[in-house]
């Protein structure tokens, strides 16, 4: 489907989705597991665009929800309260009523409080709240900082030895049924060993709580599988599914997943026009174009790399190109010193890989519209998501 078609009727920047890449990326880490009983829960945080999410349920997906927004969008888009696992450090007393109430599949609770919380709410409503214990397994992650959530030091989880003290709690507690243990510790991962250690810890766990006459139904090794960003080699989805088979087999039970940028990061790009281009120095420009960091955060929030593409190339030497956004800040930059053939003004551009925490995490800074976004289908392309305007920006304002 030729990008320059899209972008010429909905306009840049525009966010471009293949859903056939979602389909053939969900149907791949769903066979990695082969027989080994499993169950994907899509981390919605990574795109909750609507049609994403209905897409995903098409596949037969369930979903990991991280507040009551994304489970309200869970729930419109049809999946039903067993499809949805509710996790995330720091879930309002109302967040915790609405997947309680729901009956959500397991709440991965974060601290002695959120179970005390979940007893007393289950109590109030005359249920039992399904609840797993999130454990904080102490490995780090190897990956980018901000993601990193598996360490002592990071706000996630609860430590192994007051983990132990909580599911003896909780087990006699009339408002809980404790159905699982979950670990997450952090997400790009392009390792195996950090995962392998982290499903170990929390297999561990699991036979340390058989011992003390406690059983649960499910151990939830979150998501974390990084992908390419810059082309080369990386983890497959068959090493990563045999890793952690490995880790958790001996326990005897499903295994849950929470992927969301190995699902949809590869298959999404965001496409934006060059509105100018100044030299720097010698060989050296900006070349400025029409998306910046309130389309796509991640190059100025962790410096990650995304390739950038003309769409269509130019046949003029390569020059050395600092491909900037048009945002009041200096880190808005998607990519610094790359060589390529100098843009003009009005050329289009892919940011490749940024189907994954893209358009999740775009703002209204600097009074940027929302972009549009489309989702390409079976040689055909729909808008998913227009562009949001100056009057939808202000209709919650007063
Ligand atoms: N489960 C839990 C509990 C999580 O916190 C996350 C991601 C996932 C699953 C999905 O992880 P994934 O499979 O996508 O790695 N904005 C950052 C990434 C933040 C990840 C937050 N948690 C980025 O753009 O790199």
């Amino acid at each position: 489907m030729p990008i320059a078609a899209i972008a010429q009727r909905e306009g840049t920047p525009v966010y471009v989705y293949s859903a056939e890449t979602i389909r053939t990326r969900y149907a791949e880490l769903d066979a990695g597991f082969g027989t080994y009983s499993h169950r994907i829960h899509y981390a919605l945080k990574a795109n909750s665009t609507f049609a994403i999410a209905k897409l995903i349920h098409t596949l037969g997906g369930r979903v990991d929800a991280n507040s009551g927004g994304e489970i309200e969008v869970a729930r419109r888009a049809g999946f039903d309260p067993d499809e949805i696992v509710f996790t995330g450090v720091g879930k309002s007393r109302a967040e915790l009523e609405l997947a309680v109430g729901l009956g959500v599949h397991a709440v991965n609770a974060e601290s002695r409080g959120e179970f005390e919380r979940l007893d007393e709410i289950a109590r109030a409503l005359g249920v039992r709240a399904r609840v797993a214990v999130r454990l904080n397994p102490d490995v780090p992650a190897g990956t980018h900082p901000h993601i990193s959530t598996g360490q002592r030091s990071h706000k996630f989880g609860i430590p192994i030895d007051e983990a132990r003290e909580i599911c003896r709690w909780a087990v006699n507690r009339d408002g809980l049924t404790l159905v699982g243990v979950h670990v997450h510790i952090g997400s790009q991962l392009t390792t195996l060993e950090p995962l392998r250690r982290a499903a170990e810890v929390a297999a561990e766990f699991v036979d340390d709580l058989t011992s003390l006459g406690i059983s649960v139904e499910q151990l939830d090794v979150g998501g974390g599988l990084g992908i390419s960003y810059d082309g080369s080699q990386t983890l497959t989805a068959a090493a990563y599914a045999q890793t952690i088979v490995q880790a958790v087999r001996g326990t005897g039970l499903p295994v849950v997943l929470e992927p969301g940028r190995w699902v949809i990061g590869p298959a999404g790009v965001l496409v934006a026009t060059v509105v100018d281009v100044k030299p720097r120095g010698p060989d050296r420009y900006f070349v400025v174009v029409d998306a910046g960091m309130s389309e796509l955060i991640r190059p100025a929030m962790y410096g990650s790399f995304h390739r950038i593409e003309l769409v269509t190339p130019r046949i003029t030497p390569p020059v050395t190109c600092d491909v900037v956004g048009p945002i009041c800040e200096t880190s808005d930059v998607f990519g610094i010193g790359r060589v390529m053939p100098c843009p003009e003004v009005g050329d289009l551009v892919v940011i490749r890989d940024a189907g994954a925490y893209g358009s999740a995490m775009a703002s209204n800074y600097n009074r940027h519209p929302l972009p549009a976004e489309v989702l390409v289908d079976d040689g055909a392309w729909r808008v998913i998501r227009r562009r949001q305007t100056v009057d939808d920006m202000l209709a919650t304002e007063i």
